[in-house]
């Protein structure tokens, strides 16, 4: 029987476990979505219990429909939505309050405070990010402020605080009985504590936002043995071995290992990540400076990122919210039913507008209607929202490095709708690239959990592993593709300076 590694993807509406094999294909998936729990408007929360459970059986769920045992594992990979904030209790081993998720925005009092003084880039050039509700730093802050306790808790060093890498690591390697509390150097990128030069936490900066340091968890490299799976699971003994963020660990996938490669993602939201190699590149066209990945002691990789909130989200609130389709890929029939978007534009701004905006007084809006728009137009307006918001940080990104990039290479969920795709490289006028092996998510914590215990040999072994599926090439008259943009920016303004 041969070896296989085992890549944990706990992403924002489910968890998965997927064995890979050596040429970095499927041999099988596990798969549990959990609750989304959104307690007020803007509110968007998960249970971190319900999310290790279903960790725990999706791994087992995994190992039994590939047929082996954790003898046949070399490795643990593991990937995760990024910024969202658990809090738990070091003795107990009980979270203090719900996974605060990224998505939500209740920490915007928050924001505007430490905005107050320096503006929202007062940390920019030492993090890389804006002061934002998206990054786990302002979460904390909450929870310390609002869960009672919390506080004096945390300052006693009871408190733990992790992304949900951290929080399933630490469960994996034992949990009250000796787990580790780690997260990787993209993990730490997103929570506004980090310094990007020398990749540790910053006192000053958590000082001025009353988070002890004794809550956060150690830096570690993304491609490194961490420690091995506790005696109480499935997977005991191996080594974990590989942690990234899911859109770090999706360009690692994707093999975008140099600087000028980049891929873009098809989510709940999209993130366009460009790699600027061993260089912090500062952008001055409203997108983030984050870590692509460390592998051990070689020098980290930087990358610039456009991070757009909702776009596979939208189509999830067309089928939940008002009931138009009853499944997400359904969404590409009704859009098909019309020729065009008969003049409507949806700006998804739910959660503010995130790159190349950052404006978090945005909301949604759904305009340029008449009474000729029916549903067919609103699913093509959704799906185009998708599209122009990825022209907008491409655009970005082609601004940033000054080399505008002539390809663009996607992953993700959304990536299976045929309508979008085409639209995207009409929109973009440059092809869009789908690889083989679309997880690339897994994949790339598959790869860095891989390359760390020898299972794959270096870099040129993985990129070997990539393989072109499916290309979309631009067709759509340039007049046509102005007029359109044109008609996006204008709907953009429409959702500015909404709350109230
Ligand atoms: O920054 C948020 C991102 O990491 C979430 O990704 O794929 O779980 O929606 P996803």
């Amino acid at each position: 029987m041969s070896d296989y590694i085992i890549a944990i993807d706990q992403g924002t509406t489910s968890t998965r476990a997927i064995v890979f094999d050596h040429s970095g294909s499927i041999v099988s998936t596990g798969q549990l979505e959990h609750k989304q729990i959104f307690p007020k408007a803007g509110w968007v929360e998960h249970d971190p219990k319900e999310i290790w459970d279903n960790t725990r059986e999706v791994i087992g769920q995994a190992l039994s429909k590939a047929n082996i045992t954790r003898h046949n594992v070399k490795a643990v990979g593991i990937t995760n939505q990024r910024e969202t904030a658990v809090v738990w209790d070091k003795n107990t081993g009980e979270a203090v309050y719900n996974a605060i998720v990224w998505q939500d925005t209740r920490t915007q009092e928050i924001v505007d405070r430490f905005s107050a003084d320096g503006g929202a880039e007062r940390f920019k050039d030492i993090v890389g990010l804006p002061l934002s509700t998206y990054f786990s730093g302002t979460k904390i802050v909450w929870i310390l402020e609002n869960v009672e306790g919390a506080r004096e808790k945390a300052e006693a060093g009871d408190l733990l605080f992790g992304t949900t890498d951290s929080w399933v690591t630490w469960n994996l390697t034992g949990g009250v009985d000796g787990g580790v509390h780690i997260t990787d150097v993209t993990n730490a990128s997103r929570t506004l504590f980090m310094d990007l030069e020398t990749l540790q936490w910053r006192d000053d900066i958590l000082e001025v936002f009353g988070v002890p340091k004794s809550m956060l968890p150690e830096i570690k490299s993304s491609s490194e043995v961490y420690g091995t799976v506790h005696t109480s699971s499935l997977l005991r003994e191996v080594p974990v071995a590989g942690i990234l963020g899911d859109q770090q660990a999706a360009t690692f996938g994707q093999a975008a290992f140099d600087a000028g490669e980049a891929k873009n993602t098809y989510g709940t939201g999209n993130f366009l990540i460009f790699n600027t190699g061993t260089e912090i590149v500062k952008s001055q066209n409203g997108l983030l400076t984050t870590l692509g990945y460390k592998l051990g002691d070689d020098a980290p990789r930087y990358a610039l990122e456009g991070s757009i909130a909702v776009t596979g989200s939208l189509v999830q609130w067309l089928r939940d919210n008002l009931g138009i389709i009853s499944s997400a890929p359904e969404i590409e029939e009704l859009a098909k039913t019309v020729d065009d978007n008969g003049g409507a534009y949806f700006v998804p701004a739910f959660s503010g507008l995130f790159a190349p905006y950052w404006r978090s007084d945005a909301r949604g809006a759904l305009v340029g209607l008449t009474r000729y728009v029916n549903k067919g137009h609103i699913a093509r307006a959704a799906l185009e929202a998708t599209a122009f918001q990825t022209k907008e940080v491409l655009d970005a990104v082609n601004a940033d490095s000054g080399v505008p990039l002539t390809e663009l290479k996607v992953d993700g969920g959304m990536i299976a709708n045929n309508l979008l795709m085409q639209f995207q490289a009409d929109i973009l006028d440059v092809p869009v690239v789908r690889p083989v092996v679309a997880e690339t998510t897994a994949l790339g914590a598959a790869y860095a959990a891989g390359l760390a215990v020898g299972y794959w040999a270096d870099l040129d072994e993985l990129r070997a592993n990539w393989q072109e599926d499916s290309r979309w090439e631009p067709a759509l008259d340039s007049a046509e593709r102005d007029r359109l943009y044109r008609n996006w920016k204008k709907a953009v303004t429409k959702t500015l300076d909404w709350v109230d």
